[in-house]
Parts: structure tokens; sequence; C-alpha cells
């Protein structure tokens, strides 16, 4: 099987490149290298000879058509990912993550390929106060990122119902891990608690997410891949629910850091309270996530006490600038 990843440069495409090769497929990896996609999140898996890598835009016709060719499934991972950024400017989201998704729809179905994969998000339900979603419940996403997943979800399940796409979606909640790139909840304070810089809580912090190993998630989309129904929605959450503020109480006792670092900052704007996923369907098919996540977690923060020579140089230059205009005077 020859697969055609795209974004295998992020966090957890590069992960999913890691499990497919591991797994026996081939692996084709385009990638637009933005400032999430980092080549050196795939370089223990460059020399393979199972692995190609392209340097291209998911909303690119000639790149995709260049890079699908051969390719028996398609699982794309690449979009504009982080809710802040879609907050300050959500330009770069629609064009990626809806257009970019029906670029590649088109070629897969001009290439013939057998199967598509939308790795998709928990947020597009918004959020829930009881109970959990199911892959039944409406699509009422908040914020800029949210609805422009929720975007390309429609063109993936319009093109199955249209032109008889064999595709299938997965929904994963929020994921941890290494290689995440440090804007995000986790590696954000990870990486502030060892340089001694503030930890900057949302609001009263009491918002709620629902965890997930970032390996975990991968085995999720793979079993969904493999097994999942055409036309289907599948829920990837690893059911571990916890308040930011008690992420931030772990990640004070893993790191060893100042608890005065906390600091509670304006909340984000149209701020999601919790979500919460139903992963019955998926469950269904087999797959369970394996890892507990105070383990995971531990792996997590040990991993970035490691490798500094992977997050200080990411955290320069454009993450500056994104940081002032995001922290700044918050
Ligand atoms: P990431 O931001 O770490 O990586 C995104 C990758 O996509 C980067 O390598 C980037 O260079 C690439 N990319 C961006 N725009 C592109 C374009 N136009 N063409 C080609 N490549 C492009 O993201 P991530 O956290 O690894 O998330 C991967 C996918 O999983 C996304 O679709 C995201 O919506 C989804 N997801 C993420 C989470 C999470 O918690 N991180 C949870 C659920 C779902
Ligand atoms: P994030 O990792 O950005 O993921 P998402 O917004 O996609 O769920 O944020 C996770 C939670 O942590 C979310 O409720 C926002 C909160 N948060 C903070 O309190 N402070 C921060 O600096 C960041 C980045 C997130």
């Amino acid at each position: 099987m020859k697969i055609l990843v795209t974004g295998g440069c992020g966090f957890i495409g590069s992960a999913f490149v890691r499990m497919a090769l591991a797994r026996g497929a081939e692996v084709v990896n385009l990638d637009k290298l933005t400032y999430a996609g980092n080549p050196a999140n795939v370089a223990d898996v460059a020399g393979n000879p199972g692995y190609a890598f392209v340097h291209g835009d998911i909303a690119d016709p000639d790149a995709v058509a260049g890079a699908i060719a051969g390719c028996d499934v398609v699982v794309n991972f690449a979009a504009e990912s982080h809710v802040d950024r879609s907050i300050l400017d959500p330009r770069e989201f629609i064009r990626t993550d809806v257009e970019g998704t029906a670029t590649l729809l088109a070629a897969a179905r001009d290439a013939g390929v057998a199967r598509f994969v939308q790795v998709s998000t928990d947020e597009v339900y918004g959020s829930i106060h009881d109970g959990s979603f199911r892959e039944t419940d409406p699509l009422r996403p908040s914020s800029p990122y949210s609805a422009s997943k929720a975007g390309g979800d429609m063109q993936v399940l319009a093109w199955h119902h249209t032109y008889g796409m064999d595709a299938v979606i997965t929904r994963g909640s929020n994921t941890f891990g290494p290689r995440q790139y440090p804007e995000k909840l986790i590696p954000l304070f990870v990486t502030n608690a060892f340089e001694g810089l503030e930890l900057p809580v949302y609001g009263d912090g009491m918002q709620v997410r629902d965890w997930i190993f970032v390996d975990d998630h991968c085995a999720g989309i793979w079993t969904a891949m493999r097994d999942g129904v055409a036309g289907e929605v599948y829920n990837v959450g690893g059911g571990h629910e916890l308040p930011n503020i008690a992420i931030t109480r772990r990640v004070i006792e893993l790191t060893g850091c100042d608890p005065a670092l906390v600091r509670h900052v304006t909340d984000r704007p149209g701020h999601d309270r919790r979500y919460s996923l139903d992963t019955t369907k998926l469950r269904g098919l087999g797959w369970t996530p394996a890892r507990s996540f105070d383990e995971a977690l531990g792996e997590t923060v040990g991993w970035y006490r490691d490798r500094r020579d992977w997050w200080e140089p990411i955290k320069s230059g454009e993450y500056r600038a994104y940081y002032e205009a995001q922290y700044g005077g918050r």
C-alpha cells in the first residue's frame, strides 16, 4: 500500500508517517513546510527506501497531482491547526483547511485513489456541557479554525455523496506528545516552565479538554483508514478529560518549576468550555487507546527536557512575533 500523507512534517502527521512505515506501507509526504512543518520531525525516516518527501501545497493542483500519482490512499493531515492563530487571522485556515481539502479531493478522484481519509477534530462539534459528542451530532464550530475544519469535513462528505468517493473522516481530540509545536497548551507550558517563563492560563482555567497521546490518535486513524466504512465519521478520543488548570499543575510537578509562574490572563474570545467524545463507534472496529495519560505525559515532558535542541531554535524568529501578538499586554 502506498499512502500520500499530507502535513507529514507536522506533529501528528510525522508520528503517522513513522507508524505507516513501521507497518509496511510506502509513504509520500506532501508538506508545504509552514512555520509548523519541521523536516527534523521525519529526519529518522528520510533514508527509508519506502519514504519520499515532496515540498508542496495541498491547495496547488499541480503539486498535488504530482505527489498523488501511484498512491492508493490519501491521509490528509495538512492544516493550519492553532485556534489562537485563527483568531488573529483566519485567511490561511480557509485556504488550506477548506480549499486545500477540496483540491486534494479533486486530485484523488482524478487519480482513482481507493480511499481518502480526512483527519479532522472534535472542535467541529463545538462545546458540550454534559455527556459526549457522537458522530451523528450536528456541527457547531466556534472558532475560525474549527469552522474551517468543518468546511473541510463538509467537502469530504459531499464528494462521497456526489461522486461516490470512498472517504472516511476521523475527529480526534486534543493530542499531546513529542514534536508538538510549542504554541499549544502542553508544549507551550512545558517549554516555558523549563525556561522559567510565565504559564498564561486563559480565564479561570476550568475549560475541559479530552486528551489523547499522539500514537493512540495515529492508531485510531490507521484503524479508520483500514476498516472504516466509506462515508462514515469516527471519533478518536482519549477519554481523559481534565481542566486546563489541572494540566498546568501536572506540568509544574513534572518540570519542577516555580508555581508562581502561573498567571491567569484574559480569556480567549469565544472559548469553548468543554470537549468530550463518545468513541464507541471506533472501538467497535477494535481500536482502544493504549497509553495511560500520566505515563504518556511524563514521557512527553521527558522528551522536551532532553530535546532542547528541537525546541529552542523554534522559539525564536517568527515564533517571537507570534508570541508578542498573542500574549503581549494580555
Ligand atoms: P501541525 O500544525 O503540527 O502540522 C501541520 C502540518 O501541515 C505542517 O507540517 C505544515 O507544514 C503542513 N501544512 C500546513 N498547510 C499546508 C498546505 N497548505 N499544504 C501542505 N502542507 C501544509 O498540526 P497537527 O497538530 O499535527 O495536526 C494535524 C492534523 O490533525 C490537522 O488537520 C489538525 O486539524 C488535526 N487535529 C489536531 C489535533 C491536535 O490536538 N493537534 C487534534 C485533532 C485533530
Ligand atoms: P490548545 O492547546 O490551543 O488547543 P485547543 O484550543 O485546540 O483546544 O488549548 C488547549 C486549552 O488550553 C484551551 O482551553 C485553551 C487553553 N490555553 C491556555 O489556557 N493558555 C494558553 O497559552 C494556550 C495556548 C491554551
